[in-house]
């Protein structure tokens, strides 16, 4: 099984960097403009990025999401990569799915990252669903203590799966394992998706099995569905009929964000810019989520994934600054700042 799943990570390497249109470029977020202030009264060099989240304090709210990790140079590399220039900039990073790590031991190595990120908010990863094939809190909470991550990220892919040829699709019941999970699991958990979104209905549940934090992931970025048709092109999978489904991220984060006194909400899926980063908080994220863009940089070296970092905070610091807002905390849930946005829904819905 771990070389199924270790070839796969390789395919869909292969197949993001062939294939430009499983990165959807649906810009949603910029049908949301915002409130241009002629006089903002501070200066630019004094708006305060920074953010407080788990416990630390990352420089601006960027978290490199999870992509990568598993057997072989290039994985090894790339995480690596991406460590070094996190714990460099102050961000914070999760790492692919760490199921491989249970079944080849020598997958382990690319995601022993506290070397390269001694200090950085570190997330590990792994798919909900495989809590219904047989992976257990105790496995969990081991794979917590062998990589000294703060946090696990729990994903959800139903339709990654559902257009999988081997796909694990038996989600029946899981509500009830991720609320065990959580109630013993060392670190906290962070539900994500993948790239469909979270909508209320699931956040609400999820709430009341006691999850505290959830990366909406939604739609507009990568598409996992066109990826996993892009394994067999000439098969039967549906994945590109599904490519652009699930809910556009900012819908997603608006939709959630009366939720946010009791939940800490994660944006991502298409973020591209650090303007699209101020606009998702404005929406009601704490923090933004971004995969795709870094895979290139993190395939050449440390200091491309920095220059990436730093560009993206100096859109970020420019859009505070022309908002008239100091500091990235006060941005959080500030709907007024809102111009006029084509797409979501009515307040309310
Ligand atoms: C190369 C790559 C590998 C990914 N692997 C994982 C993974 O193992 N676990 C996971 O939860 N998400 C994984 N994702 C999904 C991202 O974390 C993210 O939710 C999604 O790509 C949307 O963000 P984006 O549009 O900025 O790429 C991966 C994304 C990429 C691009």
């Amino acid at each position: 099984m771990s070389n199924v799943i270790n070839e796969r990570k390789h395919d869909h390497l292969r197949i993001l960097r062939h294939d430009k249109d499983t990165d959807r470029r649906k810009y949603y977020f910029d049908d949301i403009r915002l409130t241009h202030r002629a006089l903002p009264d501070i200066d630019l060099a004094d708006v305060d990025t920074r953010i407080p989240f788990m416990g630390k304090t990352l420089s601006f709210p960027l978290l490199i999401s999870c992509m990568t990790g598993g057997r072989g140079e290039e994985l090894l590399r790339i995480n690596r990569h991406l460590a070094e220039a996190a714990e460099a900039t102050g961000v914070a990073m999760g790492t692919g799915s760490q199921r491989v790590m249970l079944e080849d031991a020598t997958a382990r190595d690319s995601f022993m990252l506290r070397k390269q990120a001694p200090t950085t908010l570190l997330l590990g990863n792994l798919g909900a669903v495989q809590l219904n094939y047989g992976i257990t809190p105790a496995q969990c909470n081991q794979l917590v203590r062998d990589t000294g991550v703060d946090a696990i990220c729990l994903h959800l892919n139903p339709l990654q799966e559902a257009v999988q040829p081997e796909g694990d699709t038996r989600f029946r019941g899981l509500t009830a394992r991720i609320r065990d999970l959580v109630a013993c699991l060392e670190v906290p958990v962070i539900v994500k998706e993948v790239g469909c979104g979270i909508g209320l209905e699931d956040a609400l549940t999820l709430l009341d099995n006691g999850v505290r934090y959830l990366d909406i992931a939604g739609a507009g970025g990568t598409s996992w569905s066109r990826i996993e048709h892009g394994r067999d092109p000439g098969g039967e999978s549906p994945g590109l009929c599904f490519q652009d489904w699930g809910i556009p991220t900012p819908d997603a984060i608006y939709r959630l964000a009366p939720l946010r006194d009791r939940l800490t909400l994660i944006a991502s899926g298409g973020i591209r810019t650090g303007l699209d980063m101020a606009k998702a908080m404005i929406l009601g994220a704490t923090l933004c989520g971004i995969a795709r863009p870094f895979l290139d940089p993190a395939s050449d070296s440390t200091e491309a994934v920095i220059a990436h970092i730093s560009r993206l905070q100096r859109e970020f610091q420019t859009a505070l600054f022309l908002l008239g807002i100091p500091r990235a905390t006060d941005l959080i849930g500030r709907h007024d700042l809102i111009l006029n946005a084509v797409h979501l829904p009515p307040a309310g819905r």
